[in-house]
């Protein structure tokens, strides 16, 4: 393609904003959430629930399921199976402990209550996530925390901004918003 037609092609498509204020043409898939180790922890069959853990500071992170495809469409009742450490950083390997599946609604909003998670070792803080829907691949990821000093550690250094969380803090609680685009 010449420059000046590629030029007028990328002037013809959607502008989109993508991890807050930056802003991209759309490209499909450009928005998708980058997938990150499951790590050995994982365990299936977890309960649905939208408070995983009270033990330790009180964390809220709500969002939306959203498609790659397009960047912007809800996808509907996805699940979204979350794990973490408990306080002490350990994760609960005989039950369910700070574990959970949490249900998108049909407009693709979900949101859940745990803790705010300790690192362990040389890991910074992190949730592990899957997610399911209907008609789309499963996702295994994790998010991280800005600030945390050990965020350059292990394959939390790819995290796309996007996975790495601004909190706020509303004093009772932790509060962040992440929004998964499969
Ligand atoms: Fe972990």
């Amino acid at each position: 393609m010449k420059r000046k037609m590629f030029l007028s092609f990328l002037a013809a498509l959607p502008v989109i904003k993508v991890f807050g204020s930056i802003k991209i043409p759309f490209l499909s898939g450009a928005c998708r959430t980058q997938k990150d180790q499951e790590g050995p922890f994982y365990k299936d069959g977890a309960p649905k629930k939208s408070v995983i853990e009270t033990d330790g500071k009180r964390l809220t992170i709500e969002g939306r399921i959203l498609s790659a495809k397009d960047c912007s469409s809800p996808v509907a009742n996805a699940v979204v199976d979350v794990w973490h450490c408990d306080k002490n950083g350990d994760y609960d390997n005989e039950g369910y402990k700070c574990r959970g599946t949490v249900l998108a609604d049909s407009k693709g909003n979900y949101s859940f209550t745990t803790i705010y998670p300790p690192g362990y070792g040389s890991r910074p803080r992190h949730i592990h996530f899957k997610v399911r829907a209907k008609g789309f691949p499963e996702l295994t990821s994790q998010i991280y925390f800005k600030g945390d000093p050990r965020i350059n550690n292990d394959f939390a250094r790819n995290a796309e901004s996007g996975r790495v969380l601004d909190l706020t803090d509303k004093k009772e609680f932790l509060a962040a918003r992440f929004d998964i685009y499969i």
